[in-house]
């Protein structure tokens, strides 16, 4: 009895190493790719961040994109709702916070039709979208520095220009 569980437990691991390392592999690569076209993109957070998707080891490249799409969204919509926290507790910060937040706003709009040209595989205009959010993410950061106060949102906004540029490096490889 002890044996034959022993060796189905054996056999599944046998079976299951090889997926997960196929898996593992593509967001590797992908992120090893991205990180030498960009130095801007660490590796190790490339390959954090690919991995946080549900299903990401099952992903394609192509699922691979539009899952980075996807992170963009949803840190751009917790960024937003911090800075609108903020706003109600450092009034010192008020003229930086709000215009983080118009350039956050029009990021949430742009965002929800870059799903969409993505889905209808019009990369090209992805591309054009895309890089006017990494831009946001810098100029809110550029606002507190100009003012020599230390940003509240600078893991926020580091993150949304990298995954930033982890979406525009997987767009240049299957556009
Ligand atoms: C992918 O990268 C991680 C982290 O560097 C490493 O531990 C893992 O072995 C790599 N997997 C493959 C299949 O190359
Ligand atoms: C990585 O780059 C190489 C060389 O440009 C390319 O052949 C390969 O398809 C790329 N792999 C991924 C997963 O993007
Ligand atoms: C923001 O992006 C990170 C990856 O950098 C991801 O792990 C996290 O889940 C995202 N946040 C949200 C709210 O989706
Ligand atoms: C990639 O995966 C998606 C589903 O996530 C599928 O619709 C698409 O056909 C796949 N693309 C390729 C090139 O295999």
């Amino acid at each position: 009895m002890k044996t034959t569980n022993s060796s189905n437990i054996f056999l599944i691991i046998l079976l299951i190493i090889p997926i997960i390392c196929v898996a593992t592999n593509l967001i590797n690569q992908t992120c090893q790719n991205s990180s030498n076209i960009d130095p801007n993109i660490p590796f190790k957070f490339c390959v954090y961040a690919l991995q946080s998707s549900p299903a990401s080891s099952c992903a394609n490249i192509t699922r691979l994109g539009l899952n980075s799409i996807t992170l963009i969204k949803h840190n751009v919509t917790d960024t937003r709702c911090l800075i609108k926290r903020l706003l109600d507790d450092k009034q010192d910060m008020k003229p930086m916070l709000e215009d983080c937040l118009d350039l956050y706003s029009d990021s949430i709009s742009t965002l929800r039709e870059v799903a969409l040209d993505y889905r209808a595989k019009k990369f090209m205009v992805v591309n054009v979208k895309v890089s006017p959010i990494m831009e946001a993410s810098s100029s809110c950061e550029q606002g507190f520095e100009d003012v020599g106060v230390t940003s509240p949102l600078i893991v926020q906004n580091n993150r949304i220009f990298q995954l930033c540029a982890i979406a525009l490096s997987i767009i240049k490889t299957i556009q």
